[in-house]
């Protein structure tokens, strides 16, 4: 795989940022995912969180698959799990391009998409073919508002529920910075409406666990957010916590000649402030609160960084554009030599190792 894209990236990079993206999920569409190569297991790595089976803590995020064009692929490539979405209950076309910029120097990417979605019908009609053959792992949804949405609390719940017989997580993304609006609502207030309204609608009639309900959050929130958000979460006894979505900061250290496009900065930027938050709730919620960790990661040890701070799963994106497909497995085999050379036997021994229960945050 390594090979492949570094033979096709030139091509790749010539082309405008968004149309190399398309470009790749035509590919991963055409490819069976039988011929992909199969990849190594590593026991240490396999973990059970919420009920279900996790063979490996490392996810795509939202945002590469939104409208779930290429899920088992995507579960091929040698991911734990997949996230798609940002799913909208309307089919909306986001804002107008250009709209995603690749920031070479600083090894990241401003996007502000607008949660361009074909909508829950399309997506429903895409999941529904694997109803007779589950797919190879767990399949997160990343649940996305229409801009034009009146009732956020209607709109998640009818999401919900419509995406639930699928998916092993649905995350609520209320974070994305290119909704005019969304990041309010991140208020305890507002979110607990949003999350009972979705709780109602999953509930089926049986006593079935159905899937773990998630909350994403921002980089870019003050430390009083972060504490009621902390508090709201083990209030609510939420599954989980996504930590964390684009931030709108520009460090100054940026040299790209995009660094000044609006929109939502990840990538490698993104890596300190991210874990600096996810760290931050991990200790706030007492590790109580299972966290998938987000932003700027590049390698098995930053993936490793983010599960001593606290996550229990990880997630990446943007350095995919950077480094291609191949970056999965080299990243999964990078992070069972370092579980091995610390002398830990499963990655439940190494969330949080950085600060045990009880430490002053
Ligand atoms: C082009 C693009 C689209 C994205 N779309 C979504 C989205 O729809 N929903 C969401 O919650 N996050 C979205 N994200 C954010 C990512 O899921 C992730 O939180 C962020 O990119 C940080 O991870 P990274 O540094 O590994 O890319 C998007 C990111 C990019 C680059």
């Amino acid at each position: 795989m390594p090979d492949l894209y570094s033979l096709v990236k030139p091509f790749l990079w010539r082309l405008d940022p968004e149309r190399a993206h398309r470009l790749s999920i035509l590919a991963l569409k055409t490819i069976p995912p039988q011929i992909l190569p199969a990849f190594d297991s590593f026991p240490a790595l396999e973990q059970s969180l919420w009920g279900k089976c996790f063979k490996s803590p490392i996810g795509l995020a939202a945002g590469y698959d939104k409208d779930a064009e290429a899920v088992e692929s995507l579960l091929s490539l040698g991911f734990g799990f997949v996230e798609i979405g940002g799913v909208t209950l309307r089919p909306q076309g986001g804002n107008p391009p250009p709209r995603l910029f690749r920031l070479t120097k600083d090894r990241a990417v401003i996007n502000r998409m607008g949660l361009n979605s074909a909508g829950v019908d399309m997506v429903v009609q895409r999941l529904q073919k694997f109803s007779d053959c589950p797919l190879p792992g767990p399949l997160a949804i990343n649940l996305g508002l229409n801009k034009d949405s009146e009732n956020p609390p209607a709109d998640y719940a009818a999401l919900a529920g419509r995406l639930a017989p699928f998916a092993e997580i649905l995350t609520l993304n209320v974070s994305s910075p290119n909704t005019p609006g969304l990041r309010a609502l991140q208020d305890p207030g507002k979110l607990t409406e949003i999350v009972d309204s979705v709780r109602t609608s999953v509930a089926g009639p049986n006593s079935s666990p159905g899937p773990a309900l998630l909350v994403k959050i921002a980089p870019d929130l003050s430390d009083r957010d972060v504490s009621d958000l902390a508090e709201f979460s083990l209030s609510h006894e939420i599954d989980g916590l996504v930590v964390a979505n684009t931030t709108v900061a520009r460090p100054a250290s940026l040299r790209s000649v995009h660094r000044e496009e609006a929109g939502g900065l990840s990538g490698a930027p993104l890596f300190n402030p991210s874990t600096n938050l996810l760290r931050t709730m991990y200790k706030r919620t007492e590790g109580k609160i299972p966290i998938v960790g987000v932003g700027g990661i590049s390698s098995g040890a930053e993936a490793y960084a983010k599960i001593r701070a606290g996550a229990s799963l990880v997630q990446l994106y943007s350095a995919m554009v950077f480094e291609g497909p191949g970056l999965i497995r080299r990243i999964t085999k990078e992070l069972a030599c370092l579980l091995e050379k610390d002398g830990l036997k499963t990655i439940e021994d190494a969330v949080g190792a950085d600060h045990p229960i009880g430490e002053d945050s």
